[in-house]
C-alpha cells in the first residue's frame, strides 16, 4: 500500500515536472518569436535604426468642421493625446500642459501638430469639441469618428480605452494618459508621461521638431 502510494507521488511529481519542463520550453518559444518579430520586423535587416510600430494611417472630424488624415501630417511632427472632454483631471491637465509647452516653444510650436482625439465619440462630437478646446492653446486640434475609425486609430496607437459605467445611465471612460510624439516621418518618436516635468516635456517636444 505503502509502496503504490510512494509511486503514485512520484509519478504525480514526474507530471508536474512535465509540465513544467512544456511550458518553460513554451514560454521560451514564446519569448524567441518576439525578440525575432521585435528585431526583423520585415524580414530584411533595416540599417537604420529600429523603429516601433506604433501610429497609423487614419482620417478624422476635426474640431471645426474639416477633416485632417496622415497624409496631411507628411513632413510634420505631431503629438497625440486620447482622452474625452468629459474627463474630470488627467485630460484637462494634459491639454493644460500642452498649451503650456507650446508657449514654452515659441515661434517653434507653429511647426508642431497637436492632437487630442476624443475615445468618446458618442458624446464628443465636432462642435462640443470646439466648445471644450476654446480653453486650451487654439493650435490643438480636436479629432472625432466613428467608434470603428477611433477603436482602429487608438489599436495603431496601442492606447487602452474603455466605457466605465457610473451608474444613472451615465459613464466614464479609462484611458492610455500618455502624449505619444510623432516625427515627420510619421514614425514613433517617444511619449510624455502625465504630469511629466515641465522641462523635460519641453525639451522631448524640442527634440522632436528638430529630428
Ligand atoms: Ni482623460
Amino acid at each position: 500500500m505503502t509502496a503504490i502510494a510512494a509511486m503514485a507521488t512520484k509519478m504525480r511529481r514526474r507530471g508536474l515536472l512535465a509540465a513544467i519542463v512544456a511550458l518553460s520550453a513554451l514560454l521560451g518559444l514564446l519569448l524567441a518569436v518576439t525578440i525575432h518579430v521585435l528585431v526583423s520586423p520585415q524580414g530584411a535587416p533595416e540599417p537604420a535604426q529600429a523603429t516601433v510600430d506604433i501610429g497609423g494611417p487614419f482620417e478624422l472630424a476635426t474640431h471645426d468642421g474639416g477633416t485632417l488624415s496622415n497624409a496631411d501630417l507628411a513632413g510634420e511632427p505631431f503629438a497625440v493625446f486620447f482622452g474625452f472632454t468629459n474627463c474630470p483631471d488627467v485630460c484637462p491637465t494634459t491639454l493644460w500642459e500642452m498649451s503650456e509647452a507650446l508657449d514654452g516653444l515659441g515661434e517653434d510650436a507653429d511647426r508642431l501638430r497637436v492632437l487630442f482625439i476624443t475615445v468618446d465619440p458618442e458624446r464628443d462630437t465636432p462642435e462640443f469639441m470646439a466648445r471644450y478646446l476654446q480653453s486650451f492653446d487654439p493650435r490643438i486640434v480636436g479629432l472625432t469618428g466613428s467608434e470603428e475609425e477611433i477603436a482602429e486609430i487608438a489599436r495603431s496607437y496601442r492606447a487602452y480605452f474603455e466605457k466605465v459605467p457610473t451608474g444613472d445611465d451615465d459613464y466614464t471612460m479609462n484611458h492610455t494618459a500618455l502624449v505619444f510624439l510623432m516625427n515627420g516621418r510619421g514614425e514613433f518618436a517617444g511619449t510624455i508621461a502625465y504630469e511629466e516635468d515641465q522641462q523635460s516635456r519641453l525639451t522631448k517636444l524640442q527634440n522632436l521638431l528638430r529630428s
